[in-house]
Order: structure tokens, then C-alpha cells, then sequence
């Protein structure tokens, strides 16, 4: 019996020896356990793994780690990349890493450098204990010395594996917040790897354990005053009303709120920020930036953009929202109704038309003073206005001269025209609220010297054209509305912002932007650099995104996208000819009925005296 199991064991081992490369020594459960999580989790979407040895100082390899790492390199070797490394490297290899571990002071030795790009991956650690514990409370010590360290190199996705003698696999994960909001992890036991399986399903033990819960706990939010994006009704300055946070609210606002609600944070809001962009302002302006470096702000929100300056400073999240960045201009609308009459023909066109009139007077004029010899100027003039206005003429008698009723002819035509021509651009003139022409490109801005008013130089704007300002959009809008056309003053903002000022304002504000944008913003939400939030608020904002929930709050509060901002208002659409269709039907009867009468006229006074007396 115990032969044949002997021979049983010798045969599936040669068997296994057939499938993969010769194995020294048998599988260790601990392997089997890594082997199958990286199957499961790692080699399905992964084409590299790195995987990194570490020994205590002053310890050398021991046997049984080389032969893990042998198993393991011989296993995943055919589905995997693998990058190997026996000493600590200076920067996260690969987006997967799998660490060999013998002891928690092995795996102190390692420090990262993140750089810029570093911080903004996400990296998952597998990380085996090699070396067998005698007791539970020093594998708990050690598990969490390490997961200590993992914390301090921001990630979060951190599977532990540990072998207990009886050869029971134990996997741990950590969890960040505890009850009392301090930073400090708990360890959790996600599973057991017992006789050749994992006990729970495979969701229970995987990498994305992110956080989904900060158990209540305070979180510190600077915020941009910015409507549509943060707008806070009530008295921002009273920190009572500012601990209701139902009073802040727009885009920004409602989706920081629905992130506090799902990651179950309190919102502390600090005292609205200053952006306080230019250094060149002297004043010592210490604003949302600061709050963020210096204090213990957490998320910065209020149209935060994604390829600012400061963005460096900050791990940003994924881009919520876009807007359009635009220069802002005060504009004119409506002439007078009187001016409006004014409109249809260019200047060039009624000076054209006033010079032949007095031309027209003069030479009926002279030839009358030449003929008879005592011509009425005014008279003729009033004919000749009423003529031009289309009314009939007061000549008693109409020439007999051919040529001259040629002459008459074509005058009469010509005024006709004329009249027809000014009233089709009258009606045109009077369906559009009438603009001046403005600036609809950035050079033509400048070319018109318009002054920017900006919290900072603009690259694409000259420095002498420019004013700094410490003043907020609000501010900056009330101020170009106040110096009207010809202050002749610009500023940028986002255009969502400016329709909010001209929706709170409808009945006053006469701004409008360039047809020109500036380029598209990307929203993103600010957090601390090396944040444990970014990559947790990621994932809920690309579902909020694809959900359409942030595309409701857009919808509640950014009027941009359904108001018409008059900008265009030389395209107007020409009137279809379909729409006179009724009128040409009613002139047509109209004119047919009056040719029958008038035909039954001619007859009646030539002929039929039945009809004569009708008519009469
Ligand atoms: C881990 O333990 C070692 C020695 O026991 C200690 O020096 C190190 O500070 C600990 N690391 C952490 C992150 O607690
Ligand atoms: C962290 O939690 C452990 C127990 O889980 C506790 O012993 C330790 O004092 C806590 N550390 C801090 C700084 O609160
Ligand atoms: C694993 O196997 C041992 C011995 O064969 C058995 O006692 C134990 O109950 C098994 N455990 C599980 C979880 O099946
Ligand atoms: C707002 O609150 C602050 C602090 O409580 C107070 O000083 C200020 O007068 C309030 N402003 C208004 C307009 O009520
Ligand atoms: C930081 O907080 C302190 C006290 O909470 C406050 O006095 C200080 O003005 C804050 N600094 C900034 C930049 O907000
Ligand atoms: C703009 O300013 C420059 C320099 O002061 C001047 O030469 C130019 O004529 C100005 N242009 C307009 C349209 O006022
Ligand atoms: C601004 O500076 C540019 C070049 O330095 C110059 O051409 C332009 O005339 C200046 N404009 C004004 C209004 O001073
Ligand atoms: C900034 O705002 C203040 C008060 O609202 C105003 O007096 C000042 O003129 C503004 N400055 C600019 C450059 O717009």
C-alpha cells in the first residue's frame, strides 16, 4: 500500500516534471498559495512582474527562499515577464511586485524615490514571509511593521501571505482608518490557503481592497469661491453656519459631498481661499495653496485645474468636468429703437443715397431756373423725399415725350427698388437684437488695446496690456459692467462661470466672451501629495462620471451649455419663402378677384348695360 502511494507520488511528480521545467523540491504551501493569487489576479491583465529578494542585514540567503524564488520563477516565467532583484532598487519596478521577504527589518532596508510620475501610479504588493514565526503575536508584530512600511510608501494594495507550521497560509490585508480617526492600520486575516485552497471566494483577497471607508472620520476641505462650481449660501465667514454643510453646494460642492457620503468622511470646510496667484502682487496673500502645504487641508475644490502651476505640489484626481476658458468683454446690445431705423444700409450707403437726392434737386433745380425761370427749390426737394418714401408723385400730368417717360420710368423703378431693399434689411434688422461688432479673436483684443484685468500674466496676453488683481471672478465682472464698452476691459474666466454671473444678473448684464476660447479646462479635485484618497477617488469619480450623476449636477448648474450667450449675432437664419405661402394665396385671390372686376368694368362701360347699371 504504502508502495504503490510511493509510486503514486513518483509518477505524478514526473508527470508535473513533464508539464514544467524540473522543480527542485516539492511546492511549499506558501508558493502554491502566491501562485495561484498571481494566476487569479496579476497574469491576466499583467505582461511584467518584478520580483524582489530581501534579507536581513548581516543574514545570507537561505535555502529555502532560493528555492522559493526558483518555483516561482519557473512557474510564472511562461505567462510573465519577470525582473528580478536581490537588492532593494531605487524605484518601483513595475505596477505588480512580488517581495520575498525573510523577516520586517528585511524589508525596511527598502526606500522608493517617488518622483512626480511615480506618485500619481498605483502599485499592488504581494509580499511573502519566508521565515516561519514561532508565535502568532511575532508574526502580528512583524505583518505590521511591514504593512507600516508599505503605508509610508503610499500604497494601499498590499496582500501579506505568512506560513504557519502546520502549513496553513495565512493572508492578511490592512486597513487604514481605525475608530479613533488616527493613522494608524489594522491588520484584517482575509483568508486561509488550507489543503490547496483559499476558503473564501477570490473577491475577498484581492489587491483592490481599497479604501471604502474612513469610519466617519474629519476631513479638512479648502474651497475657491467659484459659482456655478463651490457656492455657499449663507455667511461663509461664520464658522457655525460653515459646519452645515448643506449649505455649500454647485458642482464642486454637491460632488464633494456625495465623495463624503460614499467614503463616509465628515466635510470640516475651512474659510473660503484666495487663489493668490501672482507673486509679482506683493501683499503676502496666503491662500488655498498654502492652506494645503502648510495646514491640515486635505482637498482643495473650486475648479481646480488639472495643468495649473501649483499642480505639481498636489496629487489631482481624475478630471471631473471640462470648461471652456474664454476672454469676457462687456458688449452693447440694443440701438434705439430710432438708431435701429438707421441700421439697414452702411453709412457709405445713405451717404450715397443723400448726395443723389441733393443732386437730383440741384439739377431739377437749375433746369427749371433755365426753363422758367423761377424754380421752388423746397418744393422740389419735398417731391423728390417723397418720392424716395414711395409715395405717388405730385406732377399733374405726366410727360408726353417718350424719352422723358423713359427717364420716369426708370426713376420710379429705381426708387421702388430701393424702398423694397431697405425694407426687407429693415425687417431683418429689427428680428435680431443688434450688436456692435466686437473683438472675436485674442489678437484683435489686443490689437484694440484692451485692458486684461487677470490674477496672474497670461502667456498669450502683453504685460503692458495686463492689471493684477487679487479680486475674484465676481468682483472682476462687476467691474467691467461698471466701465461698460468703452472702459475697454477684459478678463478670462471659465465660461460656465460668466453665464452663472449673467443668470444671477439676466436683467442687467450686458457681458459676453470672444467667439475665441482659450483652451478646454480640465476640473479635477486637489489632494495631498502621496494622498491614500487620489486613487480611491478616481474610481468613484470615472462611475460617478459614467453614471451621469456628475453630468446631473452639471445639468443643475452650469446654464452655459442651454443659454444662447447672444454671441453670434450676425447668423441669422434667412426666413424660408414656404412661410409667405398664405399671404401669396390671399394676394393672389385678392389680386384675381380685382382683375375680374376690373374686366367686368371695361365691359360694363363699353357694352353690357345690365352690368353699368350694377355698377352704378
Ligand atoms: C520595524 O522594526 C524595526 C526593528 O524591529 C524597527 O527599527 C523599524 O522602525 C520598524 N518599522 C516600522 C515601520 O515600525
Ligand atoms: C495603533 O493601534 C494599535 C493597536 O491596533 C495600538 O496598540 C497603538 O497604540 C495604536 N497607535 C497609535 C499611534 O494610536
Ligand atoms: C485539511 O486536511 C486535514 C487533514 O487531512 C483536515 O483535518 C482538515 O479538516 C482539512 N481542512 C479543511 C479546511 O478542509
Ligand atoms: C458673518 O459672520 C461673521 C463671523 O460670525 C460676522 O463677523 C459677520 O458680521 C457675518 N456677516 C454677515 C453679513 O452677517
Ligand atoms: C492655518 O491654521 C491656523 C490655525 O488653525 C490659522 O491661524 C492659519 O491662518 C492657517 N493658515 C492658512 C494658510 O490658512
Ligand atoms: C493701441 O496702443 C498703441 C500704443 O499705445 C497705439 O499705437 C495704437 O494706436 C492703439 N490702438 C488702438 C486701436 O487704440
Ligand atoms: C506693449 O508692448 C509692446 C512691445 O513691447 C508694444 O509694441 C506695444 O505698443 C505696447 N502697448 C502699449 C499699449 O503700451
Ligand atoms: C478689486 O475690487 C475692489 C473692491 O471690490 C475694487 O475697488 C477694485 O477696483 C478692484 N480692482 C480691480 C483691479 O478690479
Amino acid at each position: 500500500m504504502l508502495q504503490q502511494l510511493a509510486f503514486l507520488l513518483a509518477l505524478s511528480a514526473l508527470a508535473l516534471g513533464a508539464l514544467h521545467p524540473p522543480e527542485t523540491g516539492h511546492m511549499t504551501p506558501l508558493v502554491a498559495a502566491a501562485l495561484d493569487i498571481l494566476d487569479e489576479q496579476v497574469s491576466p491583465s499583467q505582461s511584467t512582474l518584478a520580483i524582489i529578494e530581501l534579507i536581513g542585514k548581516g543574514e545570507h540567503r537561505d535555502h529555502e527562499q532560493e528555492e522559493l524564488m526558483t518555483t516561482i520563477i519557473a512557474e510564472v516565467g511562461d505567462s510573465m515577464a519577470l525582473r528580478t532583484f536581490q537588492a532593494p532598487p531605487q524605484d518601483v519596478p513595475a505596477n505588480y511586485v512580488l517581495f520575498l521577504v525573510n523577516s520586517a527589518e528585511a524589508f525596511s532596508t527598502l526606500s522608493f524615490d517617488f518622483t512626480e510620475m511615480h506618485s500619481t501610479r498605483e502599485y499592488n504588493f504581494l509580499i511573502l514571509l519566508t521565515r516561519r514565526m514561532s508565535s502568532r503575536a511575532e508574526r502580528l508584530q512583524a505583518l505590521r511593521n511591514i504593512s507600516r512600511t508599505c503605508v509610508s510608501f503610499h500604497t494601499l494594495n498590499v496582500i501579506l501571505l505568512t506560513q504557519k507550521n502546520s502549513g496553513v497560509v495565512l493572508t492578511y490585508g490592512y486597513r487604514i482608518y481605525n475608530q479613533n480617526c488616527d493613522l494608524n492600520l489594522s491588520l484584517e486575516l482575509i483568508d486561509r490557503y488550507e489543503n490547496g485552497s483559499f476558503q473564501q471566494g477570490h473577491q475577498d483577497r484581492t489587491f483592490d481592497r481599497v479604501l471604502n471607508s474612513l469610519a466617519g472620520c474629519p476631513v479638512r476641505v479648502s474651497w475657491y469661491p467659484l459659482p456655478p462650481f463651490t457656492i455657499f449660501k449663507g455667511n461663509e465667514s461664520d464658522p457655525e453656519e460653515r459646519a452645515q454643510t448643506w449649505r455649500l453646494t454647485g458642482i464642486d460642492g454637491e460632488l464633494i459631498k456625495l465623495l463624503a457620503e460614499i467614503f463616509r468622511f465628515r466635510i470640516i470646510l475651512e474659510e473660503p481661499c484666495d487663489k493668490c496667484l501672482s507673486r509679482d502682487i506683493k501683499d503676502g496673500c496666503s491662500g488655498c495653496f498654502d492652506q494645503m502645504i502648510n495646514n491640515d487641508s486635505s482637498i482643495l475644490i473650486g475648479a481646480m485645474s488639472g495643468s495649473h502651476q501649483h499642480r505639481s505640489q498636489f496629487a489631482a484626481t481624475a478630471s471631473y468636468y471640462q470648461s471652456s476658458l474664454v476672454f469676457v468683454m462687456h458688449m452693447d446690445t440694443q440701438l434705439g429703437a430710432v438708431a435701429q431705423l438707421a441700421v439697414p444700409f452702411s453709412a457709405g450707403v445713405w451717404l450715397a443715397l443723400v448726395v443723389s437726392g441733393v443732386l437730383v434737386v440741384l439739377v431739377i433745380w437749375t433746369w427749371l431756373r433755365i426753363s422758367t425761370g423761377h424754380p421752388d427749390v423746397a418744393a422740389h426737394a419735398l417731391q423728390v423725399l417723397t418720392t424716395l418714401m414711395g409715395n405717388p408723385l405730385v406732377a399733374r400730368s405726366l410727360p408726353t415725350n417718350g424719352r422723358m417717360r423713359v427717364f420716369y420710368a426708370a426713376w420710379l423703378l429705381l426708387v421702388l427698388v430701393l424702398r423694397v431693399v431697405y425694407q426687407g434689411k429693415l425687417y431683418d434688422s429689427f428680428r435680431l437684437p443688434y450688436t456692435q461688432p466686437m473683438p472675436g479673436q485674442i489678437s484683435e483684443l489686443i490689437a484694440a488695446n484692451y485692458t486684461l484685468i487677470s490674477q496672474e500674466y497670461l502667456d498669450f496676453y502683453p504685460r503692458n496690456l495686463t492689471v493684477l488683481t487679487r479680486n475674484g471672478s465676481r468682483d472682476r465682472f462687476d467691474n467691467i459692467q461698471e466701465h461698460g464698452q468703452d472702459g475697454r476691459l477684459t478678463t478670462t474666466s471659465l465660461i460656465a462661470s460668466m453665464s452663472y454671473y449673467n443668470l444671477m444678473h439676466w436683467s442687467t448684464s450686458r457681458l459676453t466672451h470672444i467667439r475665441e476660447h482659450i483652451f478646454l479646462y480640465q476640473l479635477v479635485i486637489y489632494l495631498r501629495r502621496h494622498t491614500l484618497l487620489k486613487f480611491a477617488f478616481d474610481r468613484k469619480i470615472k462611475q460617478l462620471l459614467s453614471a451621469g450623476i456628475i453630468g446631473y449636477f452639471v445639468r443643475e448648474f452650469d446654464s452655459s451649455l442651454f443659454q444662447d450667450t447672444n454671441i453670434e449675432p450676425h447668423e441669422v437664419s434667412p426666413i424660408p419663402l414656404e412661410i409667405y405661402c398664405g399671404l401669396y394665396y390671399i394676394s393672389a385671390i385678392l389680386l384675381g378677384a380685382s382683375g375680374i372686376a376690373f374686366v367686368l368694368e371695361l365691359l360694363s362701360v363699353q357694352r353690357v348695360n345690365w352690368l353699368r347699371r350694377y355698377f352704378e
